[in-house]
């Protein structure tokens, strides 16, 4: 969401003149986006926030300005402690407010032409009426033949440890006029695969193209797979409680929406779902994995999972090992939990402590790593139609995804970027098939 953001907010600047630069030391203005979802990443903020104002101030010596912006959740959660903490900080702004960039760019530099500081630079946290969606400009300038497209945003679930309620703010759905209409463009630039973006994606619900009815998301992907030059769909994040009868149709029947799922568990353990207040059981997590696989059997699955929730036992966190046993991943991401400020979890007085949780979500990665082993292993001698997206490290060498969105590496010129094309496959690791031209 973040990548799709950054993209968005270039946009929104490129019209002031604004174009990316190649290097930090080299630009006028930057803009950290940042993500408030664990702490690491957090911490992460500060202290590149450091290292950017040695930029700044050697810029300055140097006789030119450089702006300095905070973005993203991180922005939105602690805007003031940023603003306090490293007042050489020029605007803080919060993800419900890039279309206003380009006002609150000219209060920056209002500011820095009456001399900077010592008063404080621009903090934008709000939550505005409008949607910013309506204000963006037309997309531009995909990076590629795989792109993304939110869809969704915000989030109404409040997972006792996520931030993300609190820092995106409450769900959204886009128009399907509107998000058909940024597909359609993105094709006609070149684009060959969407993915479709939210924070809970598979709660879409957006106004018809008709308008008075609502869309879900299984009836969003038939509409988008009747576009012409667009060959793979893919969207993320969803959650277990928003798969209807309509989304598993769609993998039954859209050629198009490709055969991989990424479906956040977090946990094995009924006791933890219920106080991370995820709304569902593990029965009822199988109960749709088997739901999918009967219409799409070469559907494979994909992630995330919490290790050392305040209160899991040994014997919870063996209930997840036998969900991933039971299950068979294809790919997946692990974290040990990290209490976030403001969210209920944090304030539970059985914590786990680090120790325990390093040492349970080793045992995890490395039942995950197996898996995702074994799934590549298993394309060996398989022929798989390829997305090839960038040159590789060697020379004639590209890169592209599967349609299982494994990287595949294979000996090919550049003039297969952008196409989808297939290839034997003759090698795997754990994170890449290595692909061999097919011979006529
Ligand atoms: N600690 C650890 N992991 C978290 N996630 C969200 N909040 C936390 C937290 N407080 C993970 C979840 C989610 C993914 C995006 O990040 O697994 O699905
Ligand atoms: Fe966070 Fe996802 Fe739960 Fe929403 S559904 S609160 S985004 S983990």
């Amino acid at each position: 969401m973040n990548v799709y953001d950054s993209e968005r907010m270039a946009e929104i600047l490129a019209p002031l003149g604004y174009r990316t630069a190649l290097k930090p030391d080299e630009a006028d203005l930057i803009i950290l986006n940042t993500c408030h979802i664990r702490e690491k990443a957090t911490e992460k903020v500060y202290s590149d926030l450091g290292r950017i104002k040695e930029i700044k101030d050697a810029r300055i010596a140097a006789g030119h300005p450089l702006l300095i912006a905070v973005a993203g959740c991180t922005a939105q959660a602690e805007g003031e402690e940023i603003m306090k903490r490293a007042k050489y900080v020029d605007m803080v702004f919060g993800p419900q407010t890039y279309h206003h960039l380009p006002e609150m760019l000219a209060q920056a530099e209002r500011r820095r032409s009456m001399g900077g500081g010592p008063g404080r630079g621009v903090l934008n946290i709000d939550f505005p009426e409008e949607v910013k969606f309506d204000y963006f400009p037309e997309i531009s300038n995909p990076q590629g033949a795989a792109a993304f497209l939110s869809i969704q945003e915000g989030c109404d679930k409040f997972c006792h440890f996520c931030v993300v309620p609190y820092t995106r703010g409450a769900e959204y759905s886009r128009p399907a006029a509107s998000v058909l209409k940024d597909a359609r463009l993105l094709v006609s630039k070149g684009v060959r695969e969407i993915t479709l973006l939210g924070q809970n994606v598979n709660a879409y619900h957006g106004e018809a193209p008709q308008g008075k009815v609502v869309w879900g998301l299984g009836r969003l992907i038939r509409a988008l797979a009747e576009i012409e030059g667009l060959e793979r769909i893919r969207y993320t994040t969803s959650h277990p409680k928003d798969v209807d009868q309509e989304l598993i149709e769609a993998h039954r029947d859209v050629k198009k929406l490709m055969p991989y799922l990424h479906l956040p568990v977090q946990s094995g353990s009924d006791k933890i779902l219920k106080a991370m207040n995820r709304k569902h059981t593990i029965a009822e997590y199988l109960a749709i994995l088997h739901q999918f696989r009967e219409v799409c059997p070469d559907l494979v699955f994909s992630s995330d999972f919490i290790v050392g929730y305040p209160g899991e036992s040994e014997e919870d966190f063996q209930a997840t090992l036998n969900l991933v046993k039971a299950v068979h991943y294809a790919q997946a991401y692990s974290f040990k939990y990290s209490p976030r400020p403001g969210t209920p979890a944090a304030l539970m007085d059985n914590h786990i402590s680090e120790e325990v949780k390093t040492e349970r979500l080793e045992r995890l990665q490395s039942l995950l790593r197996e898996q995702q082993t074994a799934f590549n292993k298993l394309m060996i001698g398989r022929i798989l139609p390829v997305l090839w997206e960038k040159p590789g490290r060697h020379r004639e060498q590209l890169i592209g995804r599967s349609p299982y969105l494994q990287s595949v590496h294979a000996e090919l010129d550049s003039s297969f970027i952008g196409s989808i094309s297939s290839v034997k496959i003759a090698g795997a690791t754990l994170n890449s098939l290595t692909g061999e031209q097919l011979t006529v």
